[in-house]
């Protein structure tokens, strides 16, 4: 049998601590890189760019012809889920994603049958990006978490406080189950499928666990995410998993315990002791810089990237930003974050 070539990233994932941390960055090809911003004006719109494995592949792969990254993350978004299942799904420069927003008939309307077929393309840029990759490098895939996902399905656009989801959960109890339900197991299909193509650890987003009390959380992120893991573990054994519930607080704990998953995603609110604290030594964490200090640099960036690399030494740790990297990010500050978690 050929030999398992290391890959520092899904190696940390799956527990064992790297003399340095690999390194990732959330939406590392986006905007803020001008090679991005041009293949972009090839596509008609954001999506059609998710949906051509060519140019798919190529803005995956731009961030890693730049910097020394120990991963690639699929280019797509979480939003395809839902348009794979019929809903109208746009994005409006300078707006974000503006959805038609479901209501309880519209639950019933969503077709899981064309979903699979819909998000071949995805799956193709899979399988492209895993041939065009060195085995050292970890290929990350990826799906939003079904209640973010259906923060946007129902309120149609990214809010604040996700009060239209979070008022619907409660008002129309069985409808939203239907919901998470189509979700959880469009999901576990569309995992499943990325690590058939290739994928060697899919990340869960699950970028709105705030603002809910300890029922709503339970019932809303922890069993979802729990769903997923465990059925996408029945198909794929063993499947490797990072969580992101953002500004879950202190519900991680309790989060990483009841869904299973390998390793735990750290937004930038959450202290590092708390992590040191609260959280068992042997579970991987990733994070956590704010990615507002990537875009300041200077000592206001290096000081806290020092305090993370010394927090999270003792245990395995895989750098990145505790949110997405933004548009106005110096592309030499990234150069030197890299620098500094691998030591040169
Ligand atoms: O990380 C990567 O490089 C892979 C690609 C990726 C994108 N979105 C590309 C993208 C990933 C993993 C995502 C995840 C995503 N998408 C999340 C979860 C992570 C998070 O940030 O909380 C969410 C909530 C979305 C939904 C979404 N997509 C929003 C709110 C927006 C608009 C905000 C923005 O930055 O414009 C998008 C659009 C989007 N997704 C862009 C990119 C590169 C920018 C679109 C453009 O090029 O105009």
């Amino acid at each position: 049998m050929a030999p398992v070539t290391h890959k520092p990233l899904l190696h940390t994932v799956l527990g064992q601590r790297q003399e340095r941390p690999p390194i990732w960055i959330m939406r590392q090809a986006g905007r803020y890189l001008p090679e991005y911003r041009q293949t972009r004006t090839q596509a008609r719109d954001f999506l059609e760019l998710c949906y051509t494995p060519e140019l798919a592949v190529e803005v995956t792969l731009q961030p890693l012809r730049r910097f020394d990254l120990d991963a690639a993350i699929l280019f797509s978004d979480i939003l395809v889920i839902p348009d794979a299942l019929g809903q109208s799904v746009r994005f409006a420069t300078g707006e974000g994603p503006l959805l038609e927003p479901l209501d309880a008939k519209g639950i019933e309307g969503l077709d899981r049958d064309r979903a699979m077929s819909h998000l071949a393309p995805v799956l193709e840029t899979v399988r492209r990006l895993r041939a065009a990759l060195p085995p050292e490098k970890t290929l990350i895939g990826f799906c939003g978490a079904p209640w973010t996902v259906a923060t946007y399905m129902l309120g149609g656009r990214g809010s604040p406080d996700q009060w239209t989801a979070r008022k619907f959960a409660l008002e129309h109890p069985g409808a939203f189950e239907k919901l998470i339900d189509v979700l959880v197991d469009t999901s576990i299909d569309y995992l499943a499928a990325q690590f058939e193509a290739g994928a060697d650890v899919v990340q869960l987003f699950e970028s709105w666990a705030l603002n809910l009390d300890d029922a709503a959380f339970a019932r809303q992120v922890m069993e979802p995410n729990r769903r997923i893991v465990e059925g996408l573990r029945r198909r794929v054994p063993n499947a490797p998993v990072i969580g992101f519930p953002r500004g879950a607080a202190g519900n991680l704990r309790r989060f990483a315990e009841a869904t299973g998953v390998n390793a735990l995603g750290i937004d930038f609110a959450t202290p590092v002791d708390f992590v040191r604290q609260h959280l068992p030594a042997h579970l991987p964490v990733q994070g956590n810089l704010d990615p507002l200090r990537l875009v300041v640099g200077g000592e206001a960036m290096d000081n806290q990237v020092r305090a993370i690399l010394a927090g999270f030494a003792d245990r395995p740790h895989i750098f990145n930003l505790g949110h997405g990297i933004v548009p106005e990010t110096p592309i030499a500050h990234v150069e030197r974050l890299i620098a500094l978690v691998k030591g040169a």
